[in-house]
């Protein structure tokens, strides 16, 4: 940790210094340090949470914050294509319906959150030109994914199911453009793949004694472990028992965090039911003082809960098979806005959960399956706070401070959202106790609206993508032109300030950024470009069409131009 940032000191923070907690504790602790140096691949806890927990080159506590944008802010616009600052460039990489597989598999539809996994981690390198990158596909268009919304066709339901889950690609950048290349590991994992449910829900009578189930849907935003692998978050998944009728689809398969090694395609998939099921969002994944893996956890939806996932075993630097079985054991915690605390979702443990009755006076939980399978409900009657949509979360790569995007909730007329931030007592990601405040407003004021997926650069700078689709043609969002991403710096004279970095096209919304561990490369999922076209005859995009064609295709884009990290 810098002296620099040592004299921030935002107000909020006096109440933890009156109970004379050290900022020390979390970063840069002997016992981290040992960790890091042990360990073939990144895991400080610092290193470990930027850039959605993937690597970055440098460390984050020995870089100065670097506050002022590294472009010059772009206008709002309604331009139907992707708008960058003079002096960055961008190219599509992996659009959908692109063969990427030996065995003809296409790229999936609606891309969201992307991992970058260094093709050399495992052998303790950083290659940014080099890697398996994760696509998640949130879900499909019928209208594009067949072109027909009605009466679809069981060959355009099985068409759908193939378009969504996850991509597994190998690129590689030389020449200064990125390319897709052949790998065995290049896979695609959609709404057929065999997965395994691990955890307490495995096995019970609420999913029939499953052990083994069929595919994962609704991807939407993720995290990297410090060991190597893909979390998945499974978000909007209840529709699909009508949409996908008659297609074996069983709802409570979905809505987990789902565990996926994209180096070991022999492993198979794990859904972690010990992390509840909710519309999960996202994970940002952080390993805790003393060793415990700490996962965040939002339930986008409008008043729902924030959770943390704290498992019971404690990471072994040297064992990633032993830290690939974690996240199958822990303790589930949603917060108590109102009183800073962390309340504990376990049956056993936690009599509020035993004593709770419905409206007709029966228990609403009997065993901790209950507990898990409905968090929702759960996470209310043990005093969790309802906000407003939390989307994504991420840790603060040098203060350790946890941001929440809480997107809007129009039940309220919060039609802007915020984004807020909490620090855990003693700088501990384990603790049962925080501080939050406020971060930023979204709102004309501000210029932005709506946030959505976060990711920090090791400086400490946030950049953030916004999602306004379901404020519709709302008025008070004229303002904002499409959806964009921002940059805030969090510390000095203009923290909490937004500068628009990019902006997408016409009803498209940009999500999953993450950078190449170098800092020089910025990819971003361009997702429904066209979404509310009602025809193919009257489409409001074509963005990513093919040559010689108009359907927008929705894409992976590599954005280059950024200066990069340095140290100092
Ligand atoms: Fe899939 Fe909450 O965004
Ligand atoms: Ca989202
Ligand atoms: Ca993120």
């Amino acid at each position: 940790m810098t002296e620099t940032h040592e004299h921030v000191q935002p107000s909020f923070w006096h109440r933890l210094l009156d109970r004379q907690l050290t900022r020390r504790g979390a970063l840069g602790t002997a016992a981290a340090t040992t960790m890091a140096a042990a360990l073939p691949i990144t895991f400080s806890g610092a290193q470990a949470q930027a850039n959605n927990g993937g690597p970055v080159e440098v460390d984050p506590r020995k870089v100065n914050p670097r506050t002022v944008p590294p472009f010059r802010p772009v206008d709002t616009t309604n331009a139907d294509t992707l708008t960058v600052p003079g002096g960055y460039r961008w190219q599509m990489l992996a659009p959908w319906g692109e063969v990427f597989t030996a065995d003809g598999r296409e790229i999936g539809f609606n891309h969201d959150y992307v991992g970058f996994f260094p093709a050399d981690l495992l052998e303790g390198g950083r290659s940014s030109t080099d890697a398996l990158l994760t696509i998640n596909h949130e879900y499909a268009n019928a209208l594009f994914v067949g072109g027909n919304t009605k009466d679809r066709t069981r060959e355009q339901i099985e068409a759908e199911m193939r378009a969504v889950g996850v991509s597994v690609v190998r690129v590689r950048k030389s020449g200064g453009e990125w390319k897709i290349v052949p790998d065995p590991r290049n896979r695609r994992l959609d709404a057929f793949t065999e997965m395994e449910l691990t955890g307490p829900v495995r096995g019970s009578a609420a999913v029939k004694g499953a052990t083994r189930v069929r595919g994962t849907v609704g991807n939407c935003s993720g995290g990297q472990t410090p060991w190597g692998t893909l979390l998945t978050c499974e978000e909007n998944v209840d529709g699909y028992t009508k949409a996908w009728a008659g297609s074996g689809y069983e709802a409570l398969h979905q809505g987990w965090v789902t565990e996926i090694d994209p180096f070991d395609p022999a492993w198979m998939p794990k859904k972690r039911t010990g992390m509840g099921r909710f519309r999960h969002e996202n994970a940002a994944v952080t390993v805790a003082k003393d060793g415990r893996v700490v996962v965040y956890m939002g339930d986008d939806m409008q008043d729902a809960c924030v959770y943390k996932f704290v498992s019971r075993g404690k990471v072994d630097p040297a064992n990633r098979r032993a830290n690939r079985e974690l996240l199958e054991d822990g303790d589930l915690y949603v917060a108590n806005f109102g009183n800073g605390t962390w309340a504990l979702l376990d049956y056993a443990r936690n009599k509020k959960l035993q004593e709770a009755r419905g409206a007709d006076g029966k228990p609403l939980f009997t065993s901790q399956v209950d507990v898990l399978l409905d968090a929702r409900a759960s996470a209310l009657a043990v005093g969790g706070t309802p906000v407003d949509r939390p989307e994504d979360i991420e840790i603060h790569p040098r203060t350790g401070e946890v941001y929440v995007a809480l997107t809007n909730n129009s039940k309220h007329g919060n039609y802007f959202g915020q984004i807020i931030r909490f620090r855990e007592e003693g700088d501990d990601w384990a603790a049962t106790d925080f501080l939050w405040e406020v971060f930023a407003v979204g709102g004309p004021q501000s210029g932005f609206a709506s946030p959505d997926n976060l990711v920090f650069d090791p400086y400490g700078n946030l950049w953030m993508v916004t999602d306004n689709s379901d404020l519709g043609t709302n008025p008070i969002k004229a303002f904002h032109g499409n959806n964009a991403m921002f940059f805030f710096p969090t510390e000095g004279g203009n923290a909490g300030r937004a500068y628009r970095f990019a902006i997408g096209p016409v009803d498209a919304e940009l999500t999953g950024p993450v950078w190449s561990p170098d800092g020089k490369t910025l990819f971003l999922s361009v997702q429904h470009p066209g979404e509310d076209s009602e025809s193919l005859d009257t489409l409001t995009s074509t963005f990513g069409a093919k040559p010689g064609t108009r359907v927008p295709r929705p894409t992976l884009v590599a954005i280059e131009g950024f200066p990069g990290w340095r140290e100092g």
